[in-house]
């Protein structure tokens, strides 16, 4: 058996055409160039942001959002023990202290409960920041974590950069607490009933890299929502050309995939749901992570599961290459930094269970056309067969 992934990333025309007027129009080779303008644009009127800030990477937009938020050497940032390892590696560059919150059992993030506990404990005096990453299609209450940084006065930081156009109902907003998102946002008005992921923290990352939903092989953005944040970064990021700055070519292949981002979402949600309602009968011995998130619509990125081994994680991925299906390994955990790196709040055995074990099926997959599907299940069912003997 093979596996064909569909082609990532594309060839669609409209990037052709993109591409092409940059090159007529002499832009490709400017410091300034109207398209970066658009591509602002266009991304602040789909979040409604503040303000935006083009850069070359989602880690660069991770600094630069830290410096804004002033934090420095002594100050500390809440992680998930989970997260992608270049986010602990830049607030360590900042000469702050990682603070790790455990992810949830089943989840990919940690949960606004203990983000909770950790503001109402004496130890958060020296807190700054928080980030809170939405992983491999799973959400993190980040509307919930929102009510919380506030009361803390806290910097919330979204990371989007795997999920972009995910979206979350106000039914989800109204949390426990009976906070309703107009109070927690104060925003006055009606609730809207879908709101992006993105826009409930103070400033939110997207990645642009070649593996991203939206991909220019590289680049980012930070998305500031709150004034007072953005003022700060122009003088530290201009010196004064832009320090990391994104390159007209990059926002002219960007441009076409933003335009097109609801209905690839769509898709490959429609593969994902797919997956999701087989997972049970065909896939049982593997957990399926995230993507359970009520009230939501995620832009599944890539599809993650845990093996009930890492030997058998080693199997799983060792098969699905032999076949050609796309299945790689997430990150390792931060849950064996020592304490001179990091704060644990827990003994985050979750996020460690995750480093070892946990397996994901990559989007190109999600791509496939839908009368393909039987061809991405039996991909699936030999891979599952080969290593669980069942
Ligand atoms: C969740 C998450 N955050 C941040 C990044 C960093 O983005 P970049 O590679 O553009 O620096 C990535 C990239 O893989 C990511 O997956």
């Amino acid at each position: 058996m093979e596996f064909n992934a569909p082609r990532w990333p594309p060839e669609w025309p409209e990037l052709l055409d993109s591409v092409e007027k940059i090159i007529r129009s002499g832009d490709w080779g400017r410091y300034h160039s109207p398209v970066c303008d658009a591509l602002s644009r266009a991304l602040r009127d789909w979040f409604q942001s503040d303000s935006i800030r083009l850069c070359c990477s989602g880690t660069a937009a991770l600094e630069i959002g830290l410096r804004a938020a002033k934090v420095g050497v002594g100050d500390e940032v809440v992680l998930s023990a989970y997260d992608y390892p270049g986010n602990l590696r830049t607030v360590e560059l900042l000469g702050a202290k990682p603070v790790l919150l455990d992810v949830e059992p089943g989840k990919l993030s940690f949960s606004a409960d203990r983000l909770r506990s950790l503001a109402e404990s004496t130890d958060a005096k020296g807190i700054r920041a928080v980030v809170a990453s939405h992983l491999f299609g799973d959400l993190a209450n980040t509307p919930e974590m929102r009510v919380i940084c506030d009361r803390m006065g806290w910097v919330l930081i979204e990371d989007l950069c795997q999920s972009p156009g995910a979206s979350v109902q106000s039914a989800e907003v109204h949390n426990g607490n009976g906070v309703s998102r107009n109070e927690s946002l104060g925003v006055a008005g009606e609730i809207d009933p879908q709101q992006l992921m993105g826009t409930f923290g103070h400033l939110t990352t997207l990645s642009f890299g070649g593996s991203k939903l939206l991909s220019a092989g590289s680049g980012g953005a930070l998305l500031i929502n709150d004034s007072r944040l953005g003022a700060r970064l122009g003088t530290w990021v201009e010196r004064p050309g832009d320090v990391y700055s994104m390159s007209p070519l990059q926002a002219a292949v960007l441009i076409p995939q933003v335009e097109r981002v609801e209905t690839m979402r769509d898709h490959r949600n429609e593969i994902w749901q797919l997956l999701r309602s087989e997972r049970l009968t065909r896939y049982s011995r593997w957990k399926w992570l995230g993507g359970d998130c009520p009230h939501s619509t995620t832009n599944p990125y890539k599809v993650a599961w845990l093996a009930e081994s890492a030997e058998q994680r080693a199997a799983i991925t060792g098969a699905a290459e032999s076949i050609g299906l796309p299945v790689g390994v997430g990150y390792r955990s931060f849950a064996k930094l020592s304490d001179r790196r990091c704060r644990k709040i827990d003994p985050c055995r979750s996020a460690a269970a995750l480093g070892e074990q946990l397996f994901v099926l990559d989007h190109r997959a999600l791509l496939i056309e839908s009368q393909r599907i039987d061809e991405l299940l039996a991909a699936l069912d030999s891979v599952y067969a080969k290593v669980t003997g069942v």
